[in-house]
């Protein structure tokens, strides 16, 4: 599981907590939520602040209490989300010390009372959202596109077999929500060298791809103490990933692809 550790930029502030009680919550289904707040334009320390949630008047995942603080109690909060259904990636953020998503996480399978931070080790813009700007550089840096040197068969889409359209299950599910990469030691220590799980089962989903053709420029941009042997197989993001994928397995394999080459 992934160990808890607050954002970069994050000193809670105990003196400055504060809670919102709901008006007229039903004590006996009443869920305490702590959120991290932090707004940079008001120059405070980041803080937690308390919400009490009456689960009778509330949908069953934490996406819910969330809209329900905003919408009830804190315009303010501030947090991303868009299809609440685990599709769009988006309301990634660490819940009762693990990364998850918001709307598929249900509040009651978390015992007490909940706690929620950003994801760890990223630069917070505002409250519990995260700034994502050097993920997706690292992201776009494996050019994560199909890319071919043969001409497009007249007529005709590039087919694959059922066999090698297999080849990328497990892959293609990847929601880029980074709640893997921001479980991952070496990526909190090496993120600006390190491309990290998500990055590198992106790159394999690529080198995987019976269509592309460019596998060796791929495996030459990756072959690099730090961008793809960061990696030491502690597995934070296999346990971690929402969509049950396994990026160490896919580091694993494209480290055996370069080896593969050199022999
Ligand atoms: S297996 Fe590799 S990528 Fe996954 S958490 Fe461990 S070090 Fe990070
Ligand atoms: S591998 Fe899983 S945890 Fe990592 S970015 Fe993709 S969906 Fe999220
Ligand atoms: S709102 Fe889209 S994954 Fe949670």
């Amino acid at each position: 599981m992934a160990e808890f550790r607050l954002p970069k930029n994050s000193v809670p502030n105990k003196g400055q907590a504060h809670t919102s009680p709901t008006p007229n919550a039903d004590k006996s289904r009443t869920k305490t939520f702590k959120v991290y707040r932090y707004d940079p334009d008001t120059g405070e320390n980041p803080r937690y602040d308390t919400f009490e949630i009456n689960l009778d008047e509330c949908g069953p995942m934490v996406l819910d209490a969330l809209i329900k603080m905003k919408a009830e109690q804190d315009s303010s909060l501030t947090f991303r989300r868009s299809c609440r259904e685990g599709i769009c990636g988006s309301c990634s953020m660490n819940i009762d010390g693990r990364n998850g998503l918001a709307c598929t996480t249900a509040i009651e399978d978390v015992k007490g009372t909940v706690q929620i931070t950003p994801l760890p080790h990223m630069e917070v813009i505002k409250d519990l959202v995260p700034d994502f700007t050097h993920f997706y550089a690292q992201y776009s840096s494996i050019k994560p596109w199909l890319q071919t040197e043969t001409p497009q068969p007249a007529g005709k889409e590039r087919l694959q077999t059922p066999a090698e359209r297999a080849k990328l299950d497990g892959l293609y599910e990847c929601i880029l929500c980074a709640c893997c990469s921001t479980s991952c030691p070496s990526y909190w220590w090496n993120s600006d060298k390190f491309l990290g799980p998500a990055i590198l089962l992106q790159a394999y989903r690529w080198l995987a791809d019976s269509r592309d053709e460019i596998t060796g420029e791929r495996l030459d941009q990756l072959e690099d103490p730090f961008r793809l042997y960061r990696c030491h197989t502690i597995m934070n993001c296999a346990n971690t990933c929402p969509k049950g994928l396994n990026p160490a397995k896919a580091i694993a394999e494209v480290k055996k692809m370069e080896a593969e080459r050199v022999l």
